[in-house]
């Protein structure tokens, strides 16, 4: 199969209308997506990805589509965030209704929802006038795509079309916020800041995160990994241990000299989080693609979306092979 990237928003909702996967911009990150009520265009995702079918996936809603439609009862802090933050990159977890695939939770009695802010993503949710169910657009394990570039890479073959949006704004997925015994609880760093959160709500928010259990919501420890080997620390002390590799930098602010040193990626020369959140991952996949042998990174202020840079630099470098 031949993938094609294209603007074309008619394609993308006649192949969904199909019951093909299509992949679409949203504003945190690409997604492949399906029609998710269709149990077998559904199942094409976790094909295409090769993704464990115990991992569920995130529906996406248009801005008007009632929450009610596919979940119930949903807390009253749940409106608030959903009043707060959508169209925007946060997912409500939710208990489901019978309407929504078995499949698309992975069998869990609760569903994560999202209403993405891309204006694209929009059209098509409005002209399918269907959930798509739509995990990231990357092989299960790797690097999410924020360009319609990378899905193209990562999936030949598997997709025939990437509906390109542009580079994604905010460049981390979404938050992930559910609520044990009405207490809300962050399932995922990403793209609303946890101090966001419990200004809207004014109450204590719980962060459950690293889980590995097929049961639980949230991220497998072994998500976002580039095939390159990736070492978090103090760069000049990396920089000794590594010493005649060819090495490539992922900092924060600041740019490091080093004879060895084949490519620095800056994330935010002025310190802005905001911009690093946007170019982690494309810096990851510009790595991916070099000839440098180990990538090294520092962590970035662990506060704000900060907090979702440093998760996902720690993930990517959880299972190095
Ligand atoms: O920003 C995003 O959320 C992007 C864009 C495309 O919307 N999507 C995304 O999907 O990141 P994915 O599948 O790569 O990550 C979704 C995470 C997974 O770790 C999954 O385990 C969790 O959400 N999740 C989805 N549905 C769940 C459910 N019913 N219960 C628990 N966790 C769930
Ligand atoms: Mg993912």
């Amino acid at each position: 199969m031949h993938t094609v990237i294209g603007e074309d928003v008619s394609h993308a909702v006649a192949l969904l209308r199909m019951g093909e996967i299509v992949a679409l911009p949203t504003e945190t990150v690409y997604g492949l997506a399906a029609n998710a009520l269709n149990e077998q265009a559904v199942a094409k995702i976790y094909e295409a990805k090769n993704r464990p079918s115990f991992n569920p996936l995130i529906i996406h809603l248009a801005p008007d589509t009632p929450l009610n439609k596919y979940a119930h009862p949903i807390p009253v802090a749940a409106y608030k965030l959903a009043e707060a933050f959508w169209p925007g990159p946060l997912s409500l977890l939710l208990p489901k209704l019978p309407i929504v695939p078995d499949l698309v939770t992975a069998g869990s009695p609760l569903v994560a929802i999202r209403k993405p802010a891309h204006l694209l993503m929009q059209q098509v949710l409005e002209k399918t006038d269907l959930p798509l169910a739509a995990p990231s657009a990357n092989p299960s394990g790797y690097i999410s795509p924020t360009q319609a570039e990378h899905v193209q890479r990562q999936l030949a073959g598997k997709i025939s079309y990437v509906l390109d949006g542009g580079p994604s704004q905010v460049g981390l997925e979404s938050t992930i916020v559910g609520f044990q015994e009405k207490v809300p609880v962050i399932y995922r760093h990403g793209g609303i800041t946890e101090e966001a959160i419990r200004q809207v709500l004014g109450t204590n928010v719980n962060t459950i995160l690293h889980s590995s259990t097929p049961s639980s919501p949230g991220m497998l420890t072994s998500h976002y990994a580039p095939k390159i080997p990736l070492y978090i620390g103090e760069i000049p002390i990396l920089l000794s241990q590594f010493s005649g590799k060819r090495i490539g930098i992922i900092s924060f602010q600041q740019l490091y000299a080093h004879p060895d040193i084949q490519q620095v990626d800056v994330l935010s020369r002025s310190g802005d989080l905001l911009e690093a959140a946007s170019r982690l991952f494309p810096a990851l996949h510009q790595m991916d693609q070099s000839q440098v042998e180990v990538i090294l990174a520092e962590k970035v202020p662990d506060h704000g979306i900060g907090k979702a840079i440093n998760d996902r630099l720690s993930r990517a470098q959880a299972f190095l092979k």
